[in-house]
């Protein structure tokens, strides 16, 4: 048994995103979803498998939080990746990997042995390297069989000294080969995304289509049962899984730690392994010490937004503020600075017009915390 044959691959969605992809109007996407939830192994496995392997269109991948030095360098890496010849499990495994410190741009660069420091810290991207990306993204268009762009982590270019430079140049590219380039942009932090795509002076303002990742549903469990009995001959429960799944919002990370734990250790009940999984989890992440570093006021912000209440900053947010608290709650401004703090140390973010709490364990971990730990 392969170590993939965990992936539980999401047909219906992969081809209607693919087929938007290569036929429709738009020349790019980009991908939201929460932390954790399947994104990059969305883009690698399902919809770029799906690319190459069934239809034969060419895949770059490049993630901008392995190495967010020199997000130029990555580029040109990842575009002399996508243009040798290789197989699509090879490629998958060196996206796995972390790319070379220094990197040598093979035969097809023209610009005859250039090689490139990825640890480079420039502030003004060389034109050459930009000129030489934008030689490199026209080998790799193809109008008949446009090639897919899996540009992971963006956020992390709006952060990057050289990443209006860079962003500006790859619009540029991508817009004159619209035909044959189509880009799928994903990033962990919807906040940060925006500040990439939605603020008026970026370069990608409006460039791509929104997409929104699907959340897993009861057929994700039902497969991971399936895999988890052929693998360890062992029958779940069921009603648990499910219990278990729900708990942590769907997250499909979360529930193979769960089968991880009953894998490794035959003789223990369903229950406690996700008692057991929970308390991990909660401490891998280090929630505890997030928490105790929040003063009341906040922990009550971050409780009602774990609550999902629909109006924080209104007569029922500030109803249950007072309800936790034991303290009448302050005006919306004040509410919405607390706020502001969560999002300032990550652990609030913005989806879909709603506030949440930005990682689904932390959610789950605030509300089983009780209404009373303030
Ligand atoms: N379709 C799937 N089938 C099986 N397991 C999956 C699937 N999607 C995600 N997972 C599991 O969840 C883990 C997290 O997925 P992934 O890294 O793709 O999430 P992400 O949304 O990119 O996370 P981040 O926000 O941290 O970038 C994977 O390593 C894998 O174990
Ligand atoms: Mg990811």
């Amino acid at each position: 048994m392969a170590p993939s044959d965990w992936h539980f691959p999401r047909r219906e969605f992969t081809h209607s995103v693919f087929v938007t992809l290569t036929q429709g109007p738009s020349p790019a996407l980009r991908l939201f979803g929460p932390r954790r939830t399947g994104k990059t192994e969305f883009l690698q496995r399902d919809l770029g498998f799906m690319a190459a392997e069934t239809y034969g269109h060419r895949v770059l991948y490049a993630s901008f939080w392995q190495i967010s030095t020199a997000p130029l360098a990555l580029l040109l890496h990842a575009c002399d990746m996508a243009l040798r010849p290789q197989s699509y499990s090879e490629r998958l495994l060196k996206w796995a990997q972390t790319p070379p410190v220094r990197i040598r741009l093979g035969a097809l660069s023209d610009l005859a042995g250039l090689e490139i420091e990825l640890g480079r810290n420039n502030d003004t991207p060389p034109a050459d390297e930009l000129l030489l990306l934008d030689r490199h993204l026209d080998r790799l268009a193809d109008s008949r069989r446009p090639a897919l762009l899996l540009l992971d982590e963006v956020q992390e270019l709006a952060h990057h000294p050289q990443g209006t430079e860079i962003m500006a140049g790859l619009r540029t590219s991508l817009d004159r080969r619209r035909e044959g380039l189509r880009t799928v942009f994903t990033g962990s932090s919807q906040i940060g995304l925006n500040k990439v795509f939605s603020a008026r002076n970026a370069p990608l303002y409006r460039f791509a289509a929104p997409l929104h990742l699907p959340p897993m549903g009861p057929e994700f469990v039902d497969h991971q049962l399936k895999v988890f009995h052929r693998v360890y001959r062992r029958k779940l429960d069921r009603d648990t899984a499910l219990d278990f799944f729900r708990h942590f919002q769907g997250n499909p990370m979360f529930f193979q730690r769960w089968l991880t734990a009953l894998g490794l250790s035959p003789d223990i009940s369903e229950a406690d392994a996700a008692r057991q999984t929970a308390q991990d989890l909660a401490a891998d992440l280090e929630l505890d010490r997030q928490w105790l570093a929040l003063q009341t006021p906040h922990r009550a912000m971050a409780r009602i937004i774990a609550e999902r209440l629909p109006d924080p900053f209104g007569a029922g947010g500030a109803a249950r503020y007072a309800a936790l608290t034991g303290v009448d709650a302050p005006i919306p401004q004040t509410r919405q600075s607390y706020l502001r703090t969560l999002v300032r140390r990550g652990i609030a973010d913005q989806w879909e017009g709603e506030w949440r709490i930005a990682d689904p364990v932390f959610e789950a971990w605030i509300l089983d915390r009780g209404a009373d730990d303030f």
